[in-house]
This record gives structure tokens, sequence and C-alpha cells, in this order.
């Protein structure tokens, strides 16, 4: 069974990136991370759960030496938003002395959450904090943070697919789009 055919059974209402798209765009991401970075370690931080699926392919198409680690996260907000009230349930195994940074994220929305990963991370005296992310909705575009790496702006849906989830179901879609307006009624 081919993936169209799983979104269709999953009721997706349109398909906005397919496979290639998101491939093809990670490559492109990936050749401007290779060049910034050059002579230089990175540590990619990648927030659980939702940025499985990038960190997989992103760190795998960097043509280069990465490290990977892992932060769990919750923030405390109802349904589908945010508050930006952030408790960490796993932390990061690294020491980020001096290290350059790249927290890798499968979506921004307010960026309440990234905007709290961001400070924290700093005070841990990192080299340096960079963003990556593979999707960015407009309401990121208030939050006083500067994400460096951008793989698609999105209009204010709420999408599923390739890692995002909606009620923990859609992560393992290889495309990403929205969902049916039934699906949440
Ligand atoms: P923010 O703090 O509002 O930027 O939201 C952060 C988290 O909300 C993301 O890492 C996702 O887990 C989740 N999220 C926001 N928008 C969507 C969406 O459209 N689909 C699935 N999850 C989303």
């Amino acid at each position: 069974m081919d993936q169209t055919q799983v979104a269709g059974d999953l009721e997706l209402d349109k398909t906005l990136y397919t496979e290639e798209q998101i491939q093809g765009r990670l490559k492109e991401m990936a050749a401007e991370i290779e060049a910034d970075y050059e002579g230089k370690d990175i540590l990619l931080v990648g927030v659980l759960k939702g940025a499985v699926m990038v960190m997989a392919d992103l760190a795998r198409t960097l043509n280069r030496h990465v490290e990977m680690d892992w932060m769990a996260v919750s923030s405390y907000g109802s349904g589908t938003t945010s508050s930006g009230v952030v408790r960490i349930l796993k932390d990061l195994d690294t020491d980020l002395t001096d290290r350059h940074v790249l927290i890798v994220e499968d979506i921004i929305d307010t960026g309440l959450t990234l905007s709290w990963l961001v400070t924290n991370l700093k005070s841990r005296k990192p080299a340096s904090v960079e963003i990556a992310t593979l999707l960015r909705k407009p309401d990121a575009l208030q939050m006083d943070v500067d994400v460096k790496y951008i793989g698609f702006d999105i209009p204010n849906a709420f999408v599923v697919g390739y890692g995002l989830d909606y009620n923990e179901k859609y992560r393992n879609l290889r495309c990403i789009g929205t969902l049916a307006p039934h699906v949440y009624s």
C-alpha cells in the first residue's frame, strides 16, 4: 500500500508536501548547514517526539560528522494550543559547554516552547545555539527568536504526518497534510 493510499485511509484532507518535496528541501537545508558549520563540531538537539523524522533524515543528509541528543518536554496547554510553560521530561545527556548546538524542530507554531528551550540551552554556556525547523506557521513570525534554517512556511492550519501527530496518530506518514475537519469533531 503506498503512502497516498495510507493518507487517504487516515482521512487527510490535503497533502501539503510529498515525501519527495520534504527530502528535496532537507537536502537544501543540509547544504546550507554544511557550509555554515565548516570546521566546527555540531550537536543536533531534537525535541521528542515530533522531531524524530526530521532529525533522522536531516542528520543522514548531512555529509559530515554530527552528534545527536534528545530532550523531551511537556508544554502545559489545552488541546492544540501551547502555553509556553514547559517542564523537562527528559534532559540532554550531553554537556553543552562550548558546543555548537543546532536545535532540530518539526514545526514552530507560537514558538513559545522553542523560545523557552533556547533560553534554557543558552544558560548552559554553549558556543552557539541555532534553530532548524522543517515547518513554520505565521504566528511564529512574532516570536523574538531567530530561526536560521526553515524548510517551509505554511498557513495556519493543523498539519500531521512526518513526525507530527493528532492524538499520537499520523506520525508515521511520509508526507505532511491537513486533517479532514470532521476528524476533530
Ligand atoms: P508552539 O510552542 O506553539 O510553537 O508549538 C510547539 C509544538 O506544538 C510543536 O512542537 C508540535 O508538537 C505542536 N504543534 C503545533 N502545531 C502543530 C500542528 O499543526 N500539528 C501537529 N502538532 C503541532
